[in-house]
């Protein structure tokens, strides 16, 4: 029982850490154009998790931002948990 209380822990907690590191490359990179206005338009081009992810990797690519596709994923996980919420 203690242990997969620790399990429980542990799993989540990684969920937090992998939501903050979107967070803040986020905040690094992407917040200097647009806030999360550019989100929440009405026109947003952004339809679903394959428009999210194409937008993500495009701007990322942009900037140069070097990222590792977990980075990025970690971005469009965390911008699809904030504001466009599609199903994967
Ligand atoms: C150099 C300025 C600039 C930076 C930096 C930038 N973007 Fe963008 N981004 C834009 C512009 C301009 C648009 C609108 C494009 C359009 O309407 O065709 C946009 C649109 C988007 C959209 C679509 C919004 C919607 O719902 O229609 C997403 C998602 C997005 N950017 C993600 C990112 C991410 C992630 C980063 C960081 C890697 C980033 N952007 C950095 C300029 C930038």
């Amino acid at each position: 029982m203690k242990t997969l209380l620790l399990m429980t822990l542990l799993l989540s907690s990684g969920a937090i850490f992998a939501n903050e590191e979107g967070k803040e490359l986020h905040e690094e990179s992407c917040v200097r154009c647009h806030g999360s206005e550019m989100y929440t338009r009405d026109n947003s081009k952004i339809q679903n998790h394959f428009d999210l992810r194409s937008q993500v990797s495009a701007c990322a690519n942009n900037l140069g931002t070097g990222w590792f596709p977990d980075e990025e994923k970690s971005v469009v996980d965390y911008l699809n948990d904030a504001h466009y919420k599609f199903k994967q």
